[in-house]
């Protein structure tokens, strides 16, 4: 069934590797033969006639709504903000007068997340939740759903919903730019696109014995990481980190690449690893030197990197795609940094230390 981990020693590795096939399920539901796209009229022209665009989540569903912001920007032309839902259910900010809110929360469950849809409804605002559970509470109580069909998601570090999250705002995005005429969202070859990003998935999850001995060289018996990055690298890097700390227990921490020398550098060490997500072209040059800096101090340089944007001495490369939908890619290396390293401490990489799939407390 779908929720038996079969030969592997741990659902997270195979939830990694459901990867690309979730982004092949998802191009199959979201667009007919045609190219026309399944997304709800009433939910598009409610977006459309919004004039700010609210992305609530929690943890990685958060880091997801990160992305999310720059896709939904970018294609609908709509400002657009994204905010940690334990924050915003207590420090609700001065909002405009046609918020548009949107949930991204996996088990659809999470008292953070529901606290904000309940002041939400409370207002009359339209909202939607983007969730992996069909009738779970903010699937109900939302005003329309969008369903990641990822399958159960059971390891408790999130992978597959991660990058399921970022299509389907891709797809909303590029539904919503559509419907209000937008060239730039009639250039966006999605479904194509989608699919060059499942081949690239593939390539990547068969390089599992390469990111293997990188967890043993670098990371086993490191104390600190840091992953660094300009942009959409930004905020793969917090994801990145999230993953390593949650089931390896290895201290780490996404920066912004830019503000290293502003006080975080002070941090590196003789043997840290610091990996460069570096996949954005204007900014590629900048961070790959931020990287030098850190070698300079002693750091273990590593990269995450676009094919077209690889220098010699790359660490490991990733296929070319869309520059948006490079976060798609670029998590993969380090969802597997986090599992070889758990895996290789000899820790539980599916149940780690403290931490619940699904948190019903606020
Ligand atoms: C818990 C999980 C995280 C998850 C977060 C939000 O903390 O351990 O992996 O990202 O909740 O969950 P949600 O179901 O709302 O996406």
């Amino acid at each position: 069934s779908a929720s038996d981990k079969g030969t592997y020693p741990y659902y997270m590795l195979k939830e990694i590797d459901e990867q690309p096939n979730v982004m092949r399920k998802l191009v199959k539901k979201y667009f007919d033969a045609d190219g026309n796209m399944n997304v709800g009229c009433g939910l598009m022209d409610n977006i459309l006639d919004s004039d700010r665009i609210y992305i609530v989540g929690a943890g990685t569903s958060y880091h997801a709504g990160l992305v999310g912001k720059e896709l939904m920007e970018k294609y609908t032309g709509i400002p657009t903000e994204v905010h940690v839902s334990s924050e915003f259910a207590y420090e609700e900010p001065l909002l405009p007068k046609k918020p548009f809110f949107i949930f991204l929360t996996q088990s659809g469950e999470t008292a953070d997340s529901r606290e904000v849809l309940v002041n939400v409804n409370k207002q009359h605002f339209p909202s939607l939740t983007i969730t992996n559970v069909a009738n779970s509470t903010l699937s109900r109580e939302a005003t329309y759903t969008m369903l990641l069909n990822a399958g159960p998601e059971i390891s408790v570090a999130s992978t597959k919903a991660y990058t399921a999250q970022i299509a389907i705002q891709a797809i909303l995005a590029k539904a919503v730019g559509m419907r209000g005429n937008r060239q730039v969202a009639k250039d966006f070859d999605l479904g194509r696109q989608l699919g060059l990003v499942a081949t690239g998935m593939q390539s990547i999850v068969e390089e599992k014995d390469k990111i293997d001995e990188i967890a043993k060289k670098y990371f086993v018996n490191a104390k600190q990481a840091f992953y660094i990055g300009r942009g959409v690298d930004y905020t793969v890097s917090l994801e990145a980190a999230l993953k390593l700390k949650e089931i390896s227990y290895v201290h780490a921490e996404g920066f912004a690449s830019g503000e290293l020398k502003h006080g975080t550098i002070a941090l590196i060490e003789k043997g840290t690893p610091v990996i460069g997500i570096i996949t954005q072209k204007k900014t590629a040059g900048l961070t790959h030197s931020n990287l030098e800096e850190t070698a300079a101090r002693g750091a273990n340089a590593l990269t995450i990197v676009r094919q077209s944007l690889a220098q010699d001495g790359d660490t490991f490369v990733i296929p070319d795609v869309d520059e948006l939908l490079t976060p798609l890619l670029s998590v993969i290396p380090a969802q597997l940094i986090a599992y070889y390293t758990s895996l290789n401490k000899g820790l539980n990489v599916d149940r780690p230390r403290n931490l619940a799939k699904s948190v019903t407390v606020e």
